[in-house]
C-alpha cells in the first residue's frame, strides 16, 4: 500500500496534488512520500524476529532526506562506499547500525568505517579479508566481520541483478566457505562474528530465499564445530515489490518473516536485513509532462519530459513501471495505445511500448510509479540533462530534498585546463 491516490480528481501524494507541485518546481520531477516510506519500514519490521536489524540499503535511495526519515524510525544503513557510509552518518544513523557491503572495499573505505566504529563488514573474499586485517592494525582495532556467503540459488530474478549463483562475482563460494572462514580466523585483526547472505534482488517468490538461508543455518553448526563464533546472521535484502499486476505477487513481509523465524530460531543468533527496494519503491513516483503526441505511421508516441538519463530501470532491465495520468480520467474513457518515450537520443529511451493510457496531449502531466527505487541514485546528466529534483511530502507539507541543477551547475561540473584558457 502506498499513499499516491487520486483526490478530487487530481493524483496527490499524501494531501499533496501533485498539478501543484508541478507547477512550482516544474518538471520532470521526483516525489517521495513520508507515510508510505514509514509504512513500509513498519510492515517488514514488525514481520521480522524481535531485535532484527533493519540496515536501508542506501543505494536504492540515497537522498539525505530519506535517510533522515529512516534513522527516525530506529533504521540503520546497508552501505556499499565511503559516499553512502559518510551520507548514512551525516544522517544521523549510528555507526553501530550501519553494515558494509560489496565486492570492492577500498583500503581508504575500511579506515573510515573502522573509525566511525560500524556493526559489520560484510567481505566477499580472501584479498579483502587481508586488506581489512592490515587496516584494523594500522588502528590497532579488530574488524567485526561476516563472510558474505554464496549459496549457488538462483534468485529467478533478472539476470542483471541476481547475485547468488557460482557464475556471479558476489560472496565466497559456499563449498569454500570453512576453508575461508579458518583462514579469517587466523587474522589477529579480523573478529568474525557471523554469515552473510544476499542473492539478489527483486525477488517474487519465497523459496530461493529459503534455499539460500536453510544452506546458511547448515553452514552455523558446522563453522562453530570448527571453533568460530558465529553469533550474527545477515540475511541481506531483495524481497521483491509489485511494479505490475502479475497473478504471482512478491511475498508478503509477514510471511517472509514467518519463514525467516522458521529456518533461524534454533541457530540463537541476532539477525539483520538490507532492505532496499520493498522500502523505498513504491514510495516514490516520478512526474514528467508531455511535450508532444506524435503519431507515427504505426504507433503513437508520447513523448515525455523525463527521460532514461532521470530513471534508467525500463532501458537497463526492460522493467515495468506503471504510468498514470495525474488528472484522472473519467470512468470508461477511451485508452489508446502509446509508446512512452523521453527525448533523450537513445531508442532505449522508452519507459513503456504499446501501454494504453487515457488520451493525453501536450501540457498534460503523468506519473511514473514505483520510482523510489533506483530512481534519481541510477540518474546521470546524459545529453546535458540537468538532474530532476526530488521532493519529499509528509501530510500536507513539502519540501524540495534536492534541487533542480542548472545549466549553470552542469557547466561549473568541468573545469578548462591552462592551455585552453582565452
Ligand atoms: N544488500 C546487498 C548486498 C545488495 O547488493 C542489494 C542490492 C541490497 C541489499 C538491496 O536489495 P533490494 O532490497 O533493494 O532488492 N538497480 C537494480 C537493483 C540493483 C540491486 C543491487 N543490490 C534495479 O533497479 O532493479
Amino acid at each position: 500500500m502506498n499513499h499516491f491516490e487520486y483526490r478530487d480528481g487530481v493524483l496527490c501524494a499524501e494531501s499533496v496534488r501533485l498539478d501543484l507541485l508541478a507547477e512550482a518546481v516544474g518538471t520532470p520531477f521526483y516525489c517521495y512520500s513520508t507515510a508510505t516510506l514509514e509504512r513500509h519500514y513498519r510492515v517488514f519490521s514488525d514481520a521480522l524476529p524481535q531485535g532484527s536489524l533493519i540496515a536501508f540499503s542506501v543505494k536504492a535511495n540515497g537522498n539525505m532526506a530519506v535517510l533522515k526519515t529512516l534513522a527516525k524510525l530506529g533504521a540503520g544503513a546497508d552501505v556499499v562506499s565511503g559516499g553512502e557510509l559518510a551520507k548514512a552518518l551525516a544522517a544521523g544513523i549510528p555507526a553501530g547500525k550501519i553494515v558494509f557491503s560489496g565486492v570492492g572495499k577500498t583500503q581508504a573505505e575500511m579506515h573510515s568505517a573502522l573509525e566511525a566504529g560500524i556493526y559489520q563488514f560484510n567481505v566477499e573474499s580472501e584479498p579483502e579479508l587481508a586488506a581489512l586485517d592490515e587496516v584494523a592494525r594500522g588502528l590497532n582495532m579488530r574488524a567485526p566481520v561476516t563472510l558474505r556467503i554464496n549459496p549457488d540459488v538462483d534468485a529467478k530474478t533478472h539476470a542483471k541483478i541476481t547475485t547468488g549463483t557460482a557464475e556471479t562475482k558476489f560472496g565466497i563460494p559456499f563449498r569454500r566457505a570453512q576453508e575461508a572462514y579458518s583462514h579469517a580466523a587466523k587474522l589477529a585483526h579480523i573478529e568474525i562474528v557471523g554469515i552473510d547472505v544476499h542473492i539478489g534482488s527483486q525477488i517474487t517468490d519465497l523459496a530461493p530465499f529459503e534455499a539460500a538461508f536453510r544452506r546458511v543455518a547448515e553452514l552455523v553448526p558446522q563453522l562453530r564445530a570448527d571453533g568460530h563464533n558465529i553469533t550474527r546472521l545477515d540475511l541481506g535484502g531483495g524481497l521483491g515489490v509489485p511494479y505490475e499486476n502479475s497473478n504471482m505477487p512478491p511475498p508478503d513481509p509477514s510471511e517472509y518473516g514467518a519463514m525467516v523465524a522458521r529456518v533461524t530460531k534454533k541457530l540463537g543468533c541476532s539477525l539483520s536485513f538490507e532492505p532496499g527496494r520493498l522500502i523505498a519503491a513504491n514510495a516514490g513516483v516520478l512526474v514528467s509532462r508531455v511535450i508532444y503526441v506524435k503519431r507515427g505511421e504505426a504507433k503513437t508516441f508520447l513523448i515525455i519530459d523525463a527521460g532514461m538519463n532521470d530513471l534508467i530501470r525500463p532501458a537497463m532491465y526492460d522493467a515495468y513501471h506503471h504510468i498514470v495520468a495525474v488528472a484522472q480520467p473519467a470512468v470508461g474513457s477511451p485508452r489508446p495505445e502509446y509508446d512512452v518515450v523521453g527525448p533523450v537520443c537513445e531508442t532505449s529511451d522508452l519507459f513503456a511500448a504499446g501501454r494504453a493510457l487515457p488520451e493525453l496531449k501536450n501540457g498534460d502531466l503523468v506519473a511514473i510509479l514505483s520510482a523510489g527505487a533506483y530512481g534519481a541514485v541510477m540518474a546521470s546528466d546524459y545529453n546535458a540533462r540537468p538532474a530532476a529534483p526530488e521532493v519529499l511530502v509528509s501530510g500536507e507539507q513539502w519540501g524540495i530534498v534536492r534541487p533542480r541543477e542548472t545549466y549553470a551547475d552542469l557547466i561549473a561540473k568541468d573545469r578548462i585546463p591552462d592551455w585552453l584558457v582565452d
